[in-house]
C-alpha cells in the first residue's frame, strides 16, 4: 500500500458542515461530566444508597461502576468515536437496520428534557425564594399549595401555573441561545464555566453541612451497612439503575458527545476520569446531604431513620428548605445548593437537547442554529404544556418511571444487540479503542458487555411485569396507560418510523479511521481508505 498522508482524515458528517469539534481533551471531559453529575447525583443517590442498605450499597454500586458503567460508557464512546455522528447515524453505521435504536435514544432524551427542565425551573425559583426565606414556614404546603398549585386529583389539567411557568420559559431560552452557539461557543463554555463554579459551590455547602451539630449521626445513619441487602436482586437492579442515569448511559448522549472529539483523541482515559469524577460527586452529595439531615433530627430530637421524605423531589424542595429555615445563614446555604441543582441541572439538559438536535441536523442536513431554535422550541411548548400545569407533578413521576426504568434499558440492550450480535463490531470496536487510547479496554472487554445484556433483559423484564401488575404510585390505571405505557409507546414509535425518512445525502459509507484493515480486520464493502495507520505513531 502506497505511503499516504499520516494526518487523520478531517471529520466528515452528513450535514453539510465539516462537523463540529470540542477545543481539546478537557473540554470534552467537563462537558461529559457536566452530563453525567446532575439531579440524579444529588438527590438520587443519596437516597438509594440510604434506602438500600446503607454502607452497604457501596458493595453493588462499584460492582455495577466496574461490570457494566464503564464497559458500556467505552461502548458508547467507541460508537461515537468510530463512527462519527449523532445516535441514529453512527448506529446506522454500526448496522444499516440499526438506525432505530438511535432514534429510540433520541425519543428518550426528548420525553426526559421535557420534565428535566421543569425542575431545574423549580430550582431556579426556589434559588430566588431563598433569599426571602420564602418557604421557611411551612415548606410542604409552600412547596405543593402556594408553588406548584397541585390539584388534589390525579388528571390531565390545563390551568398553567405562571410560577412554575415563568422560570420554565426561562430555563428553554437560556438551553436554546446556548445550543445555537454550536458545541464550541456553547455546549462547551457552559461546561468550562459551570462544572468548575458547580464544584466551587457544592464544594462550600458540603463543608458547611459537615460542620453541622448532629452532621456525624446522619453520615453514620448513610454509611451503617446493613449486608443482608446483598441477596435481594432489587439493590442490584437499584445500583445498576443508578450508574445507568447518573453516567447518562444508554440515552444517546455519549455517543453524541464523543462524536466531536478528534478522530486522534485518547478515547478510553477520559472515560475512566468522567466515571470516577461522577461517582466521587455522588459520594460527596452522600455525605453533604447526610450530614444535613443529621442536623434536622438533632433539632428534632429524633433519629435520622424516623425523618420522612428524605429522597427525591421531597428531599430537595420539602426537607432541605426546612433545614434552611432552622439553621444560622440559611439564605447562603439555601441559595447555594438551589443554584448547584441549577448548574448541575443546566448542564445535563443540554446534552439532552443537543442529542436530539445533533440527530436532527445529521439525517436532514439542518444547521446546528437552526436545528437548536426548532427542537427547543417544540419541546419548550410541551413542557410548559405539560408541566407548569396543576397537574404537573404527576404527569412528570409517571413519564420519569416508564422512561427512565423501561426506556433505557431497552435503549441499552438495543444498542448492545446492534453492535455486538447483529452488526458483529465488539473486535472491530475493540480494536478502535486499543488503537487510539492509552488503556487498551481488553480482550474480555466484548464478552463482559454481552453478560450485561443478560442482566439488562432480566431488568426489563422484571421491572415491566411489576409496572404491569402492580401499576405505578397508586395512580389509577387510565392514567398509567395513557402517560406511563403511552411515553413506551411514543419512544418505540420514533424509533421504528423515523428511519422511513431519507437522510439528506449518502451516509452509508463513512471513512474509518483507522480502517478495518489498518485493525488488521477484513475490510468492509465499500468502506473508504484513506491513510496509513501507524501503531506506535499514531496513539495518543
Ligand atoms: N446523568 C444525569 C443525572 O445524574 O442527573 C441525568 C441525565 C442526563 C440522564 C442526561 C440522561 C441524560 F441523557
Amino acid at each position: 500500500m502506497a505511503q499516504q498522508p499520516t494526518s487523520a482524515p478531517a471529520g466528515d458528517s452528513a450535514s453539510p458542515q465539516k462537523r463540529e469539534h470540542w477545543s481539546g481533551q478537557t473540554a470534552f471531559i467537563l462537558a461529559a461530566i457536566g452530563s453525567a453529575v446532575g439531579l440524579g447525583n444529588i438527590w438520587r443517590f443519596p437516597g438509594e444508597a440510604y434506602e438500600n442498605g446503607g454502607g452497604a450499597f457501596m458493595v453493588p454500586y462499584l460492582i455495577a461502576l466496574l461490570t457494566a458503567g464503564i464497559p458500556i460508557l467505552f461502548l458508547e464512546n467507541a460508537i461515537g468515536h468510530r463512527f462519527r455522528g449523532s445516535a441514529p447515524l453512527a448506529m446506522r453505521r454500526v448496522h444499516r437496520n440499526a438506525e432505530g435504536v438511535g432514534w429510540f435514544h433520541v425519543a428518550i432524551c426528548f420525553v426526559i428534557g421535557l420534565y428535566y427542565t421543569a425542575v431545574i425551573a423549580w430550582s431556579l425559583s426556589y434559588f430566588w425564594f431563598s433569599f426571602g426565606l420564602d418557604y421557611a414556614d411551612d415548606p410542604a404546603g409552600f412547596f405543593f399549595n402556594d408553588y406548584l398549585q397541585l390539584g388534589s386529583d390525579v388528571t390531565l389539567s390545563a390551568q398553567i401555573v405562571p410560577s412554575v411557568a415563568l422560570p420554565l420559559i426561562l430555563v428553554w431560552a437560556l438551553t436554546i441561545g446556548i445550543l445555537a452557539l454550536g458545541i464550541h461557543k456553547g455546549v462547551e463554555r457552559l461546561n468550562v464555566v459551570g462544572i468548575p463554579l458547580l464544584v466551587v459551590t457544592f464544594g462550600i455547602l458540603a463543608f458547611r453541612a459537615l460542620s453541622l451539630p448532629g452532621a456525624s449521626d446522619g453520615i453514620e445513619a448513610l454509611f451503617t451497612p446493613d449486608f443482608s441487602v446483598l441477596t435481594d436482586p432489587e439493590v442490584w437492579i437499584a445500583a445498576y439503575g443508578q450508574v445507568f442515569f447518573s453516567l447518562s448511559l444508554a440515552y444517546g448522549v455519549m455517543i453524541t458527545y464523543a462524536s466531536y472529539r478528534r478522530r486522534r483523541s485518547n478515547v478510553t482515559g477520559p472515560a475512566l476520569v468522567v466515571a470516577f469524577g461522577n461517582s466521587s460527586f455522588s459520594l460527596l452529595a452522600g455525605l453533604a446531604v447526610f450530614a444535613t439531615l443529621g442536623f434536622l433530627a438533632q433539632t428534632q430530637g429524633v433519629g435520622v431513620d424516623e425523618l420522612e421524605n428524605i429522597t427525591g423531589v421531597s428531599l430537595s424542595f420539602v426537607t432541605f428548605p426546612a433545614v434552611i429555615a432552622q439553621m444560622p445563614g440559611g439564605q447562603f446555604f439555601g441559595a447555594l445548593f438551589f443554584a448547584s441543582l441549577v448548574l448541575a441541572g443546566l448542564t445535563s439538559l443540554i446534552s439532552v437537547i443537543q442529542t436530539i438536535s445533533a440527530a436532527f441536523q445529521d439525517k436532514f442536513g439542518w444547521n446546528p442554529r437552526i436545528a437548536a431554535v426548532a427542537v427547543g422550541l417544540v419541546s419548550a411548548v410541551l413542557s410548559v404544556l405539560g408541566f407548569s400545569t396543576a397537574s404537573g407533578l404527576y404527569l412528570l413521576d409517571t413519564v420519569d418511571q416508564w422512561s427512565n426504568q423501561l426506556g433505557i434499558v431497552a435503549g441499552a440492550v438495543g444498542m448492545i444487540a446492534a453492535a455486538l450480535w447483529f452488526g458483529r463490531r465488539g473486535h472491530e470496536l475493540e480494536r478502535h479503542l486499543a488503537a487510539v487510547s492509552t488503556i487498551r479496554p481488553g480482550r474480555y472487554w466484548p464478552v463482559l458487555i454481552n453478560v450485561i445484556a443478560l442482566l439488562l433483559i432480566y431488568m426489563f423484564v422484571s421491572k415491566a411485569v411489576s409496572l404491569a401488575i402492580d401499576g405505578y404510585g397508586g395512580y389509577p390505571t387510565w392514567y398509567v396507560v395513557v402517560f406511563g405505557w403511552g411515553t413506551i409507546l411514543f419512544i418505540g414509535a420514533a424509533g421504528v418510523l423515523m428511519p422511513w425518512l431519507r437522510w439528506h445525502k449518502d451516509i452509508a459509507h463513512p471513512t474509518l479511521w483507522p480502517s478495518r484493515e489498518q485493525l488488521g480486520l477484513p475490510a468492509e464493502v465499500g468502506a473508504k481508505v484513506t491513510e496509513q495507520y501507524r501503531p506506535g505513531k499514531d496513539t495518543p
